[in-house]
């Protein structure tokens, strides 16, 4: 059952309705033992307030009692759709008074908690708040070193997507994966859901015959026909940064330290795709140091992947729609292994300062690109970066707190603030300050950065600390004085400096550009002067650079149409140069691009590519409905995040009954 109706604030909407009166559950235990497990009331009317000292979307109190190792011991139930099993936190009391343990859990359910010695510890699970889930709080007794939780995730769980058969390429075997960032991981375990903490972790997993199960972890001596996998990351992670999928996978090697594994059938492309993965290992590495994560594997996801990438320690995962064949769309693994460095060793403390985690990443990704094709390569991909910067603030809009770099998340859902500003706008002040202290100097700074703050969560306090010493150490503290920090921290919209871009590889698109803007003004005389060697020696970056520039045009159908008859761009399959060519054809209000476009948006969940043409198709009133019946026949093969960001973009809520 649907309610629609139209949102501001889709978190706080939900925080106001959360008006539940105390209920008092008693839960039998295997041992005959009764426990008494409150649910707490909670009236909460306004909006949700910070939640813990440390982290605005986390109840955990780390600053009391810490989790320092993670034991998983969970079966894969796929009928059910749920993980069960049992989570072992090593703790520390980091304050003496401390008597109990702050966790952070969502749609879970709790069975029983016991400590090492398997003495029974009383829990409270509150009232959920929004999209933040409950707090969990674990009575400790004196001796306790460990707590042993046995729990179910639910159907819904937001960090976990259960795939049918149907929904996956080889159509045998169903198939689940996980994608905790950025508030997740507690509707997949009880956990200190903050990036403030840090524990290694460990896991027992069985799955059904045929299934593979891989995490973000090193494999350990798997018995595969048992059922039974082992894993251990040793390197102390965010809780975001854990995940699992299982389906039935198959790898190949493409690297000394890395493999791919996806479908079956889908296995040797994505071979030969990430080739250069190594190449890129070894680039990262000249530019960061040692990459301390043993193997560096790929997993092709299903369509339904709601990210172009995501950094899972070990195994990043991967889009299929980075498949172009051309090997053209790698820059998102080049992304992701700089994140072994900037996120993963060195860790946003929360997400108001996700821009630590993400700017940095972008910097380093270019860098890695320069290292590889050159610096005009390097220049080009971060106009590219530059176009999208404008394009997010338009869309914001320049007074929108989520164009601040370092935004108050206060009461907000991070997947609410999640946009390009923290990647695009955060890279440029990287660029900005390597520009003022020199290239060389800023890349000397940014190895003893990542190296003084390994292992470790920050702030975007620490960082600024850490800069202004560095330079003041090496006597250039004066180049620094001249940088606005308030304006580039805490300033909304686009940022106070532009970077002088070397624009030698977008030269062709601009001039090419400029022969279809003539060509229009001059009426379109015929026959159009246009052919498919105008783009022949283009890179697919270039035909979407292109394309960029003519959607700023605003170029009416009739020349679109023309485009299509000179450059085939209907058959082009390169997903990022299909989102510009569909963007297009739905500015130019070309009507029977309108199916072909809604296509590209469903069958694929990745939300770079899906949002904007929802978007831009609720935005053309004839075609609005239509977007939102594509909306809800398709909304249950997309992952939670995907589906719940589309809603927002065509102004739908959806009121769970
Ligand atoms: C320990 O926690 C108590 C109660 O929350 C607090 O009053 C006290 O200041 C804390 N002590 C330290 C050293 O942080
Ligand atoms: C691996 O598993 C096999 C059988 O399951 C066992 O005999 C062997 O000792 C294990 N090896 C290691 C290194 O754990
Ligand atoms: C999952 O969500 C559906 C509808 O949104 C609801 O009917 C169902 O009770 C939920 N299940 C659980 C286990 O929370
Ligand atoms: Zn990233």
């Amino acid at each position: 059952m649907y309610h629609v109706l139209p949102i501001r604030n889709f978190s706080i909407y939900l925080g106001a309705i959360v008006v539940l009166s105390s209920i008092v559950a008693w839960s039998a235990l295997s041992q005959g033992v009764l426990t008494l497990c409150f649910l707490k009331e909670n009236s909460m009317a306004g909006p949700i307030p910070r939640l813990s000292p440390g982290d605005p979307n986390s109840y955990s109190r780390p600053d009391l009692v810490k989790v320092t190792k993670i034991d998983l011991d969970l079966d894969v139930d796929f009928d059910r759709h749920i993980l069960f099993g049992t989570a072992s936190l090593d703790i520390q009391r980091i304050n003496s008074t401390a008597d109990s343990l702050v966790l952070d859990a969502k749609d879970l359910t709790i069975k029983q908690v016991k400590d090492e010695v398997g003495s029974i510890l009383a829990h409270t699970l509150d009232v959920p708040l929004g999209s933040f889930g409950s707090k969990l709080t674990i009575a400790l007794k004196i001796t306790s070193a460990t707590v042993v939780i046995e729990y179910e995730t639910s159907p819904n769980a937001t960090g976990l997507q259960w795939l049918n058969p149907q929904q996956t390429s080889g159509k045998t075997h169903p198939f689940l994966f996980s994608q905790c960032e950025a508030i997740h991981c507690r509707s997949v375990l009880p956990c200190q859901d903050t990036p403030a903490v840090k524990a290694p972790y460990t896991a027992t997993v069985r799955v059904p015959k045929e299934i593979v199960v891989l995490m973000s972890a090193q494999r350990k001596n798997v018995s595969e026909t048992e059922g039974v996998y082992k894993f251990e990351q040793s390197v102390p992670i965010p809780a975001y940064l854990i995940a699992i999928v299982a389906g039935k996978l198959d790898s190949r090697v493409i690297g000394d330290r890395s493999r791919v594994w996806a479908e079956p059938d889908v296995v040797e492309k994505a071979a030969y795709e990430f080739a250069e993965t190594d190449d890129f290992l070894k680039a990262a590495e000249s530019l960061a140091g040692p990459y301390v994560w043993g193997n560096y594997d790929i997993l092709v996801l299903p369509p339904s992947f709601p990210f172009g990438g995501m950094e899972n320690p070990c195994l990043t995962f991967a889009t299929p729609t980075l498949l172009a064949g051309d090997r053209s769309l790698t820059f998102v693994i080049a992304h992701e292994i700089a994140h072994s460095w900037t996120g993963n060793l060195v860790t946003n403390a929360n997400f108001e300062h996700f821009w630590l985690n993400e700017g940095f990443t972008v910097f380093l990704e270019r860098k890695i690109n320069g290292r590889l094709y050159g610096e005009q390569s390097r220049q080009f991909a971060a106009i590219g970066g530059w176009n999208d910067l404008e394009e997010v603030v338009n869309t914001l809009g320049a007074d929108n707190e989520f164009t601040k770099l370092n935004p108050d998340l206060t009461g907000s859902d991070p997947d609410d603030a999640f946009s390009s500003i923290p990647y695009e706008k955060g890279s440029v002040f990287l660029w900005y300050l390597s520009d003022i202290v020199g290239n060389e100097d800023f890349e000397e700074w940014l190895k003893t950065y990542i190296k003084h703050f390994q292992y470790q969560s920050i702030q975007t306090e620490d960082f600024k600390t850490h800069l202004l010493n560095y330079f003041k150490d090496h006597r250039m503290a004066d180049k620094l004085d001249q940088v606005e920090w308030d304006t580039w921290l805490h300033g909304k919209g686009l940022p106070p400096y532009k970077p002088s871009y070397d624009y030698t590889l977008a030269e062709a698109c601009t001039a090419l550009k400029n022969r279809w803007v003539d060509w229009i003004k001059d009426g379109m005389p015929q026959p159009a002067p246009f052919s498919p060697l105008d783009i022949r020696k283009f890179s697919s970056m270039q035909v979407v650079e292109f394309l960029v520039q003519i959607f700023a045009e605003n170029i009416p159908e009739e020349a679109i149409k023309q485009m299509e008859k000179a450059y085939a761009l209907n058959d082009n399959h390169n997903s990022e140069i299909r989102l510009r060519w569909m963007r297009l054809c739905i500015q130019g209000r070309w009507k029977e691009q309108v199916s072909p476009a809604l296509d590209y948006a469903t069958s694929q969940g990745r939300m770079k590519f899906v949002r904007p043409i929802f978007r831009d198709l609720y935005g053309w009133e004839e075609m609005r409905q239509k977007a939102i019946d594509a909306y809800y026949a398709h909304k249950d093969q997309w992952m939670y995040m995907t589906a719940y960001a589309v809603a927002k973009d065509l102004h739908l809520e959806e009121k769970k009954d």
